[in-house]
């Protein structure tokens, strides 16, 4: 069965924590598309060579997760070259057989547009900074909350400005905002969702 799970929306809004709970829900195979940025942006070199020559290595990096790699994807994203040179990849695991789910920023607008599944998650900026901030340690960290804020708005403002597929929901995405919803009931809502979309499939 070919079933596309399109999950866009800004950097912390919770697209992750979904996404997994989707895919292991219903057996669906799961791909973090901002990875593939983020393998990119800490390639170093040029990122269009970087793109095109991607490894299960570069992927399997321990430092994809953080704030400075979240900011060199971003700013490798804006370039149409790197995007070209990774959509063939993430269009073919959209439409594997068996079910996928894709997270990133454009997968209902350009990556697979005919997804039979997509859902916007967004989150205020004060709460995504918040939760990152937590993540990197909150008070015991190294950075204070402001300056995490500051960086989830300068990304969100680069993603969405882009001339190059921008961050926007698509027309007929549904919208889940996780500012006040913990994390179970994200999940809950985005299952039943796709519970409905599968049992309107034709059989066969
Ligand atoms: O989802 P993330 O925070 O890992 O994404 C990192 C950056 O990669 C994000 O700020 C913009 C870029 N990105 C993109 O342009 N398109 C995607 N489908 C996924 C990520």
């Amino acid at each position: 069965m070919i079933f596309t799970v399109a999950i866009d929306g800004p950097a912390a809004a919770g697209k992750g924590t979904i996404s997994r709970a989707v895919a292991e829900a219903f057996g669906f195979a799961h791909l973090d598309t901002g990875a593939l940025y983020r393998a990119v942006g800490v390639k170093g070199g040029d990122p269009v060579l970087a793109a095109q020559s991607l490894t299960a290595e570069d992927l399997a990096r321990d430092d994809l997760r953080t704030l400075g790699a979240g900011q060199a994807a971003s700013r490798v994203a804006v370039n149409p070259e790197v995007r070209a040179a990774l959509l063939a990849f993430q269009r073919r695991f959209a439409r594997r057989d068996g079910g996928a789910v894709l997270d990133g920023r454009d997968i209902g607008t350009v990556i697979c547009p005919e997804a039979e599944v997509k859902l916007f998650v967004t989150a205020s900026a004060q709460v995504r900074a918040q939760r990152r901030w937590l993540e990197l340690g909150g008070e015991a960290g190294e950075r204070p909350l402001a300056g995490v804020l500051a960086e989830v708005r300068e990304r969100d403002d680069r993603d969405m400005n882009r001339a190059d597929a921008p961050l926007r929901p698509a027309a007929d995405a549904v919208m889940i905002d996780t500012s006040e919803l913990t994390a179970e009931a994200a999940i809950a809502r985005a299952v039943a969702v796709v519970r409905a979309r599968l049992a309107v499939m034709p059989r066969g």
